[in-house]
């Protein structure tokens, strides 16, 4: 049984000028900050400045160490033409061997559906990078009204979708480790 806190990479996932993304990771950041089991480390895209074509960069070596060392990944993520952002796959492709074996969960954001679509997708790739989506989510619908000046969003679900979706990473976490020291993960 572990017992030291759960590493939890927090992927804020959009880049745009003018993005709700770092909102959006503020809010669940301050959920994670309550829960004394875990602790985040926030990763965000534009700070990487990845390139399209997949070549080694220094971003890249910061994404694949944020990834290694972390036990659990939550992607944040927005709702862009019923799919997820572009330079999120980017950062999802430039990375390969250090995404396996870990839990992953989402906070997802748009309009009417709150991201899902996006997600649905994210779960079909996260499959082949040998990654286990945790069946609770977090999605808020209208984020550009939900989300305003206050970063501070008082919103029972959400929260609550929250919660279940730690719980899911923590419990897939916890196992991961445990089979780790065991023996390395088939296909690495
Ligand atoms: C290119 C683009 C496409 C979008 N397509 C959708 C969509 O299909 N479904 C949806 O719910 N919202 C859509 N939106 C609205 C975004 O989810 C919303 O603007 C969100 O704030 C974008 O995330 P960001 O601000 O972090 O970039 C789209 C926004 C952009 C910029």
């Amino acid at each position: 049984m572990t017992t030291s806190p759960i590493e939890l990479a927090v992927v804020v996932g959009s880049v745009r000028p003018g993005r709700l993304g770092p909102t959006v990771a503020e809010w669940f950041l301050r959920i994670v900050a309550e829960r004394p089991e875990f602790v985040a480390n926030t990763i965000d895209l534009i700070d990487l400045n990845l390139p399209a074509d997949l070549s080694p960069s220094p971003g890249a070596d910061t994404l694949a160490a944020g990834i290694s060392s972390a036990d659990a990944v939550v992607l944040v993520t927005p709702e862009y033409n019923h799919g997820y952002p572009g330079s999120l796959k980017n950062a999802l492709d430039i990375v390969k061997y250090e995404w396996r074996g870990k839990p992953v969960g989402f906070v997802s954001y748009g309009g009417l559906y709150g991201g899902a679509r996006a997600v649905e997708q994210l779960r079909q790739v996260a499959a082949e990078l040998h990654m286990v989506s945790v069946r609770d989510s977090v999605g808020f619908p209208r984020a550009r009204k939900t989300f305003g000046p206050d970063p501070v969003v008082v919103d029972g679900p959400a929260a609550d979708s929250a919660a279940r979706m730690l719980d899911q990473l923590h419990w897939w976490a916890t196992a991961a480790t445990t089979q780790r020291a065991l023996r390395s993960y088939p296909g690495q």
